[in-house]
């Protein structure tokens, strides 16, 4: 990745962001940019443009800013000091994301930053809308010629990447007919998490790992990403997607991609995003009469959670009655390659599940000959290295240690891995980091048109299959617990789920 300028050599911004008065403007785009802005990473000239189509005042819309910063930033409230100066930063522009003249204003706004700063500014335009209006902004900002300056227009847009391949493929179109490769960010913010990030420095940056992390050794994947929410307010969005294409399609085949793909030859991002894309084209492609042995789907009921009554999905607000939208999913693949082969990768989400976690467990083989006794190793287990996202950042690796004593007694312990130093310090949003790599021009972290239809090509017989037989037995799971029983026939023998890896877990003592 490039070098972080310092804010004396970073050209001027302008962050124009559609949606500007929305939920992820508010949650994620606004405290990331205040968060780069008080560690000193926004260039000395820079402007927020927000644009949305209701009626405010730039003086309401700073004040819900500011009530996003005190909310999610990691870094914690603003400063008045620090929001005194950003605040004059932020304006709004009213506008219909149809009409033209929206575009010619926001333009001429531009033009008018440009000459007051007596610099040409690197323009963003962030997509935080309705995935409705991915297929139309673009269109509309090379109508008023705002694509045009290749190295400076820069385009920014969020998941989903269509709603299938040849919706993603039409989008990717639409994209490519009005700016070029280089000037398109598509996020997948999983990509901006710091261990994430880690994940390839944790294999190319040591010589330990690399020599095991292939089907000799490793027995299987399971890459779990658990959510303890339902739905919440977002049910309108979410019917219309489902876990599958909410979550497996980016945020658990990219952390596939960088579990599975092969060491890159230099950091170039285009290197890093071939060796990635190369993972998702050795994925065996599913048959569709085989759809029921790869992938399982589940839908949360009402019930208990933390003590309180909580709703099914199908009685969440703005979601159908009757909706078969699955709230689960789980998939078992195998990239069909010489590292691989045989190495099942089991990949599983969903709401309400019984702990927010995001970790990728590596099973490894058992050794080949037991040579232990057995009243030795009642409690064996094989050994296991544990990639965990969040909420914990860290990597812990289980494996096998003698019981100090006379006897020989094996037991599994951990060694652990802890982001949070003493005192803690919070790791950086992705949104920080990913928005830091768009001011940058560095595309290493955003998902190229290739892989998004990569991605979708894998799930396409799942998605056609699910589409085709609607489940006759939804809701199939209690909130609360790990998704339908149904998700244990994916695995072979022997294999299984794991639980949670707590990082600061006590060991039991030896
Ligand atoms: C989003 C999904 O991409 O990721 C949401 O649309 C999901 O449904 C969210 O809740 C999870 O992100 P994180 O960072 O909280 O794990």
């Amino acid at each position: 990745m490039n070098q972080k300028k310092t804010k004396e050599t970073l050209a001027a911004m302008v962050f124009v962001i559609f949606g500007g008065s929305g939920d992820l403007t508010w949650r994620k785009l606004v405290p990331a940019g205040f968060d780069l802005y008080r560690d000193g990473r926004m260039p000395k000239h820079f402007a927020i443009i927000a644009v949305g189509r209701s009626a405010t005042s730039d003086a309401t819309l700073r004040a819900r800013f500011l009530d996003g910063i005190n909310r999610f930033s990691p870094k914690g409230k603003a400063k008045s000091s620090d929001w005194n100066q950003f605040r004059r930063h932020i304006s709004y522009h009213q506008g219909d994301y149809q009409d033209p003249a929206t575009y010619t204003r926001l333009g001429e706004a531009c033009d008018r930053l440009d000459r007051d700063w007596r610099e040409k500014a690197i323009r963003i335009f962030h997509l935080a809308t309705p995935p409705e209006l991915f297929g139309i902004i673009p269109v509309m900002l090379a109508g008023a010629g705002l694509n045009q300056d290749r190295p400076r227009a820069r385009i920014v847009v969020e998941k989903p990447i269509g709603h299938d391949l040849a919706s993603a493929k039409k989008l990717n179109a639409t994209l490519a007919e009005n700016f070029h490769e280089s000037q398109i960010f598509r996020i997948d913010h999983y990509l901006g998490k710091e261990p994430v990030r880690n994940i390839l420095a944790f294999r190319f940056a040591n010589p330990l790992f690399e020599p095991i992390w292939n089907r000799r050794y490793v027995d299987y994947v399971t890459i779990t990403v658990a959510e303890a929410e339902g739905v919440g307010h977002r049910g309108g969005y979410y019917d219309q997607s489902g876990a599958l294409r909410d979550m497996m399609q980016n945020h658990l085949m990219q952390l596939l991609c960088l579990v599975a793909m092969e060491p890159m030859v230099s950091f170039d991002p285009d290197e890093i995003r071939n060796k990635k894309v190369d993972v998702l084209h050795a994925l065996r492609p599913i048959k569709p009469r085989e759809v029921r042995r790869y992938a399982v789907r589940g839908q949360y009921g009402k019930g208990r959670v933390q003590g309180k009554n909580v709703r099914g999905y199908q009685s969440e607000d703005e979601v159908a009655t009757g909706s078969k939208t699955e709230t689960f999913a789980a998939m078992k693949l195998f990239v069909d390659n010489w590292r691989w082969q045989g190495v099942p990768f089991y990949l599983r989400t969903g709401k309400y599940l019984p702990q927010q976690v995001s970790e990728v467990s590596i099973q490894f083989r058992a050794v080949p000959h037991e040579a232990f006794p057995p009243e030795s190793r009642q409690d064996w287990q094989a050994s296991r290295l544990v990639l965990c996202i969040q909420p914990e950042e860290g990597i812990v690796q289980c494996f096998q240690a003698k019981v100090p004593g006379p006897k020989m007694d094996l037991r599994p312990v951990k060694m652990r891995f802890n982001y949070l130093g003493s005192p803690p310090v919070p790791s950086p949003d992705a949104y920080e980091i990913l928005l830091g790599d768009v001011m940058h021009g560095d595309v290493t972290l955003f998902m190229r048109t290739d892989q998004v239809e990569a991605a979708w090509r894998i799930l396409m017989p799942v998605i056609e299959a699910w589409g085709a037989t609607p489940p006759k037995n939804f809701p199939n799971y209690a909130p609360g617990t790990w998704g339908p029983a149904s998700a244990e026939t994916l695995l072979e023998p022997g294999h299984r789920w794991p639980l949670p890896t707590v990082l600061t877990e006590p060991d039991k003592q030896l």
